[in-house]
């Protein structure tokens, strides 16, 4: 897809990421059929910021892709912290650990191959918790990633979650009926109506959702 004027202006005045994250964006134009899932620099900065501002050591993510928004997190970690991303594709794994590898965050990620809500499971039974969650998987499970993720997450943590708005397709005009954007509208409805948590809903993409549990 072209780069809109807007889009071009915001990226030439964000601080640019290596170029270990020009290289897994190439490999995920050359190697998977929807490269437009990528955070892409923009976003991945703001990612790497948030956990910066945080101040978050354990963060989790819910859909890996080709590794470029968890090394964005990882990024911003402070020594010694970590992140724990999910990811149900494995033919992605050489892809991922290749740019991890370059990116120089090999040794603060761990990759978990299958299916998130199974991980979440076993998250659950091994005590697991988490400052920070990033969620970026499947759009019409994203109520079961968040009440999944609700008990592994400590009060005053946060819970990130992308494309929430899908291009306006949750507000209308016409009402929805695919299973995405109804799922992302679940879910939108759940958190601003759950008392364990304040949500912010920013215009940044395609909507993000920042949440902070109480
Ligand atoms: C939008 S992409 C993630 C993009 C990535 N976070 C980035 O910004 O570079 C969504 C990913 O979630 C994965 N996914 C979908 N359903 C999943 C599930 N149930 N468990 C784990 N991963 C899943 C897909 O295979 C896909 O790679």
């Amino acid at each position: 897809m072209m780069e809109s004027p807007k889009d071009k202006y915001i990226r030439e005045h964000t601080t640019p990421l290596s170029e270990a994250f020009d290289w897994i964006e190439r490999q995920t134009h050359l190697r998977t059929n929807f490269p437009q899932m990528l955070a892409g620099p923009v976003q991945g900065q703001f990612l790497k910021m948030l956990v910066e501002i945080s101040g978050a050591r354990d963060v989790l993510e819910i859909g890996c892709f080709t590794g470029y928004s968890a090394a964005c997190l990882a990024l911003g970690l402070p020594e010694g912290g970590h992140v724990d991303s999910l990811e149900i594709d494995d033919e992605l794994e050489d892809t991922i650990r290749e740019g991890w590898e370059r990116a120089g965050v090999s040794d603060s990620i761990t990759l978990h191959i299958g299916d998130a809500l199974d991980t979440l499971a076993r998250f659950a039974s091994e005590d697991r918790r988490f400052d920070f969650v990033y969620i970026d998987a499947n759009k019409r499970e994203y109520s079961d990633y968040y009440e999944a993720v609700m008990p592994l997450l400590r009060r005053g943590g946060f819970i990130v979650a992308d494309d929430v708005m899908m291009g306006g397709k949750v507000y209308g005009p016409k009402p929805a009926t695919d299973k995405q954007t109804l799922g992302l509208a679940r879910f939108n409805d759940v958190v601003a109506s759950d008392p364990r948590v304040e949500v912010v809903l920013m215009p940044v993409g395609e909507g993000i959702s920042l949440i902070r549990k109480k």
